[in-house]
């Protein structure tokens, strides 16, 4: 049920307003990263702007969106991209695809490659989406998670190549109550070749920290 998973949902927008100004440092730093990372695409490429996972956009800047003409926004959570238009009015295009065959037993990550056929010409930004994957894959029965997982990086591996992307997604995430216990999102070996990398923590609530990574062709 899309509006009450743990990875998205009514928590996560009333996470977002409650941790509003918690969350501000790591915004902070994801407008600086990616203003930089748009200042050195050649005009013409910056047309049409894919959102893989926005939600409402909560981690991302109105300086950034508004550099691109076309935003198209894939998101399974209808409410989310309600907000996002209502902050951003940039005319957003929904599309409620499953890119990633989540819901497919069992889940394909070739289907990913889809995504990239259906826009091209675009620049693909994956927003803290792929780290969550993982997490969404864990709850369902008989799912080779590490498989799945290994795949799609090979997915965005050949894609890369070919496509102008970025990702911040999460690396790992603990609660700050137990040290030295981490979550492994599975992140890893998605982006073994990307040179363009970095990490940076995002305190989302008072006790779970994320390590995040950001990786951009
Ligand atoms: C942890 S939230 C991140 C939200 C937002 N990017 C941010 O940083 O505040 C993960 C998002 O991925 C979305 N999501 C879940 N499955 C998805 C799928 N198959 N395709 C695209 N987005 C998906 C959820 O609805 C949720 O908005």
């Amino acid at each position: 049920m899309v509006l009450l998973n743990n990875t998205g949902g009514l928590k996560y927008h009333l996470r977002a307003f409650w941790h509003r100004k918690r969350w501000r440092p790591f915004c902070e730093f994801v407008e600086i990263w990616l203003n930089d990372w748009v200042k050195d695409l050649d005009l013409n490429k910056r047309q049409t702007l894919v959102l893989i996972g926005p939600n409402a956009g909560y981690t991302l800047s109105q300086s950034f969106i508004s550099q691109f003409r076309n935003i198209i926004v894939i998101e399974p959570d209808p409410l989310a991209y309600a907000m996002f238009e209502a902050r951003f009015h940039c005319g957003a295009r929904l599309v409620r695809q499953d890119y990633f065959s989540l819901s497919d037993n069992p889940p394909n990550p070739e289907k990913l490659r889809g995504l990239f056929l259906a826009f091209p010409n675009s620049v693909f930004l994956f927003c803290n989406v792929l780290g969550q994957l993982p997490v969404i894959l864990r709850e369902k029965k008989g799912v080779n998670v590490e498989d799945y997982m290994r795949r799609l990086a090979k997915v965005l591996h050949e894609e890369i190549k070919h496509h102008c992307m970025a990702s911040y997604h999460d690396r790992y995430s603990r609660n700050l109550k137990k040290p030295n216990e981490f979550i492994d999102h599975l992140t890893g070996e998605l982006f073994t070749d990307v040179k363009d990398k970095k990490e940076f923590p995002w305190r989302l609530t008072r006790l779970e920290e994320h390590q995040i990574e950001f990786v951009r062709s």
